[in-house]
């Protein structure tokens, strides 16, 4: 990318952090935002760290001031158990971050924002059993999301839309699908199934016994970070302003992530189910045709090569705060 002033939300979070530190490699003046720092990246990333809360209109304000290109990643959110749980403060917080921010980038003239929307947003018939066709892009409507975090993801998609035919504001919007990884939330309630699997193999006793949530046969399709860092920046680098799926299509079901990473560990554990635990939809996979059609990208990370790393870590996370 040439050289910009770049603004990421939700730099101290997972995704944000990561495509910091890319774009700060790259020789961009990044300024990193977050409304708390419990990131696990410990190299420099950024230029300038603000620390500021962005439901707050003035602070977005001074976010964006400056700044040629927005990545506007900060949510709260979680994995599936904390987004089929909290749906009020989800919908509201992120609605407010996500108003504000387009609003401040309007009146501080910000050349391009870039929105992380969600697979979630895909409606929940298209996903009802395990064996799924690719969701497409086109396949959002009739609108159907599975939860609340989802409706306010399509919701901030449509308000991007109205921003770019109204006010022309140069949009980009990534509908991203299982993103997982190294140096993102492993524990306390936010982390998603790769990273909650891996922590729960690594703190398994060998031989052992680990909860699988669900009955095993519900089915996803996971994208390793440093992919979708790298399609992040090559659509914000491109001219396309509709949504975009950024994922994987390697469809492979819970029993099948959790075994992986059961081999990797070298342990003998065995899986012990937790029907009343929740699951989310049934089947969901990414259709990667137009991605690789509008900007020629396509993950090249293996689910065994992504997971591996993703173990390591955690297991050496999980070591450290044992000493
Ligand atoms: N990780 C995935 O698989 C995935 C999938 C689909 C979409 N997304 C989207 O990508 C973005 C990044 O996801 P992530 O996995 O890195 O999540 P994350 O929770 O690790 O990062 C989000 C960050 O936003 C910050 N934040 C929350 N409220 C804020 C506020 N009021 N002001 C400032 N900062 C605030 C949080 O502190 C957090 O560090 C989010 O918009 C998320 O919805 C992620």
């Amino acid at each position: 990318m040439e050289e910009k002033r770049v603004l990421v939300t939700g730099a101290g979070g997972f995704i944000g952090s990561h495509l910091a530190r890319e774009l700060y490699k790259q020789g961009n003046f990044i300024r990193a935002l977050d409304i708390k720092w419990d990131g696990y990246i410990e190299d420099k990333y950024c230029s300038e760290k603000l620390t500021l809360d962005l439901r707050d209109f003035s602070n977005c304000l001074k976010a964006t001031q400056g700044i040629d290109y927005v990545f506007n990643l900060a949510a709260n959110m979680g994995g599936i158990g904390f987004i089929t749980e909290v749906g009020a403060d989800v919908m509201r917080d992120n609605v407010l971050i996500n108003t504000k921010m387009l609003e401040a980038s309007l009146k501080n003239k910000v050349k391009r924002f870039f929105f992380s929307s969600s697979a979630c947003i895909y409606p929940t018939y298209r996903q009802a059993s395990p064996d799924i066709k690719g969701l497409k892009e086109e396949d959002a409507y009739p609108a159907d999301p599975d939860n609340f975090y989802g409706w306010e993801k399509l919701y901030t998609e449509k308000m991007m839309e109205a921003y770019n035919r109204d006010y022309h504001l140069d949009i980009r919007i990534a509908r991203y699908h299982n993103i997982y990884g190294s140096e993102g939330t492993y524990k306390g309630g936010r982390e998603k199934s790769p990273a909650a699997l891996c922590r729960k193999v690594a703190e398994a006793a060998d031989p052992g016994e680990i909860e699988i949530w669900g009955d095993g046969k519900q089915a996803r399709s996971y994208c390793y970070i440093d992919d979708c860092v790298r399609g992040t920046i090559i659509l914000m680098e491109s001219d396309y302003t509709k949504p975009l799926n950024i994922g994987s299509d390697n469809l492979v079901t819970i029993d099948k992530l959790s075994d992986i990473i059961i081999k990797i560990s070298g342990k003998k554990i065995k899986k012990k189910y937790n029907s009343l635990a929740p699951q989310g939809v049934r089947g969901r996979n990414a259709d990667l045709t137009l991605v690789k059609k509008i900007l020629d990208w396509y993950p090249k990370v293996s689910l065994e090569e992504g997971l591996k790393e993703t173990y390591k870590w955690i297991s050496a996370q999980l070591k450290n705060t044992k000493v």
